[in-house]
């Protein structure tokens, strides 16, 4: 078993976020007013694979400006630089990972999971009064730590989806007998070294925990949007099973059964019509 250390020591290894990424996230850190945009738009030309990535969820049925955003000077004048940064993040993080199908889990399934979780939990927060964007991407983001455990830990992690199936454990539990950590830690140290945004990183911390962190809506929102999503097929890999949701976290919402079944139609539409943004992956 490797040790909490050497899981440590393995993890900084991972390289860096790619340098255009980096950067156009600082860019996009600062007050509104201020935002370089013109160096914003030099340093997203030099990666064409971010930049297309970027009009692409710019163009999807989230931003509901299908197909009318073909620069980025239109997506900050049409969607704002709040919905950019958002974009920028989600586009940056897909690129970041290095495809990888293999035999324990298929990667692009579980970027469909982050997908169904991202639109899931944007129809909760748009009926609860909540930032949706925001849900959005730490939807997409949540489970960061099982893509880095599968892609950089690949012979650890068979282990524990080994022990997940033979003794009927959630995945957390099989990553905590097999590996002393779970993908919600390794995912969090993993989102600090890359300095993504606080809120983002407390989802993928403390989806599966929304008890720890009681004042955090937008984990709530997360939790309940990665259960919808497990729960409605909406990508996976098939081999994690769904777990139950935590009943604080629909009532600190005041949110109901029959309010998620409402909104079950709405996000099978999206999720099928947004497809094509981690079909790549
Ligand atoms: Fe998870
Ligand atoms: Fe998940």
């Amino acid at each position: 078993m490797l040790s909490t250390r050497e899981i440590k020591e393995r993890i900084k290894a991972i390289p860096p976020l790619s340098e255009s990424v980096r950067s156009a996230m600082d860019l996009l850190n600062g007050k509104e007013e201020e935002i370089n945009f013109m160096a914003l738009t030099q340093v997203l030309s030099t990666n064409p694979a971010l930049m297309s990535k970027i009009l692409a969820i710019a163009n999807s049925p989230f931003y509901g400006m299908s197909g009318q955003i073909n620069t980025l000077a239109q997506a900050n004048i049409v969607l704002g630089i709040r919905s950019l940064r958002s974009i920028v993040t989600a586009a940056g993080l897909i690129n970041q990972l290095p495809p990888k199908k293999n035999d324990l889990m298929d990667i692009q399934a579980e970027w469909a999971h982050g997908l169904g979780t991202a639109i899931a939990a944007a129809a909760i927060a748009e009926l609860k009064g909540l930032d949706r964007e925001l849900c959005f991407t730490a939807g997409l983001l949540h489970d960061l730590g099982i893509f880095i455990l599968v892609i950089y830990f690949t012979e650890e992690y068979r282990l524990v989806i080994d022990q997940m199936q033979s003794q009927s454990v959630t995945l957390e539990q099989a990553e905590q007998k097999v590996l002393n950590t779970d993908h919600c830690e390794v995912g969090s140290i993993v989102a600090k070294h890359w300095r993504l945004p606080k809120a983002i990183r407390f989802c993928i911390a403390k989806h599966h925990k929304p008890d720890d962190i009681p004042s955090y809506d937008l984990n709530d929102v997360v939790h309940i949007g990665n259960i919808l999503s497990r729960g409605l097929q909406l990508g996976g890999s098939g081999n994690i099973p769904v777990s139950t949701i935590n009943p604080m976290s629909l009532k600190k919402l005041k949110l109901t059964v029959d309010d998620m079944a409402g909104l079950f139609g709405d996000i099978e539409k999206n999720f099928q019509a947004s497809l094509s943004l981690v079909s790549n992956c």
